[in-house]
């Protein structure tokens, strides 16, 4: 099981289309690919609460922490827009505490991984060193 770039972002546009996202009918996609192949993917949930929403990129690295996976998280891939028109105009890219999310489960396989954020006309290719400089980290509490 392998993914590439192509693949990682038919599996977040895939996940997008399993958001729960009624309030904002926004839906988000993400999908995270590991050294090992394989692939973890989430979508965004809403809640009747509003500030309760959990986004697709923590949604995803939720499910694979919580499954035990540890190792190199190479790429992430991250689509979004209202429902019908994913993936349209311009990239979306992980919010302030997405970023923190990811910065956490980089860590863990000690990788900087490439972010692609799918727009309409292009892909937003960034390192999450570049999304989120000077991060905190696990290494600061170890
Ligand atoms: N959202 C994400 O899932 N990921 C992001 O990076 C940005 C925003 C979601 C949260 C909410 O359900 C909807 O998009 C509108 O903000």
């Amino acid at each position: 099981m392998s993914w590439s770039k192509e693949t990682l972002i038919a599996a977040a546009r895939e996940a997008a289309g399993k958001a729960y996202a009624p309030y904002s009918n926004f839906h988000v996609g993400a999908a995270l690919g590991f050294a090992d192949g394989s692939v973890v993917t989430g979508a965004n949930v809403e809640n009747a609460s509003y500030g309760m929403t959990l986004c697709a990129e923590t949604v995803a690295v939720g499910k694979a922490l919580s499954e035990e996976w540890r190792g190199k998280l190479e790429a992430v891939a991250v689509i979004g827009g209202k429902a019908g028109a994913v993936g349209v105009g311009d990239p979306v890219t992980p919010c302030g505490r997405c970023r923190q999310m990811l910065h956490e489960l980089a860590a863990l396989g000690k990788n900087d991984p490439t972010v692609w954020c799918v727009g309409e006309d292009a892909v937003l290719e960034l390192a999450l060193s570049e999304l989120l400089p000077r991060a905190f980290g696990p290494g600061a509490l170890a």
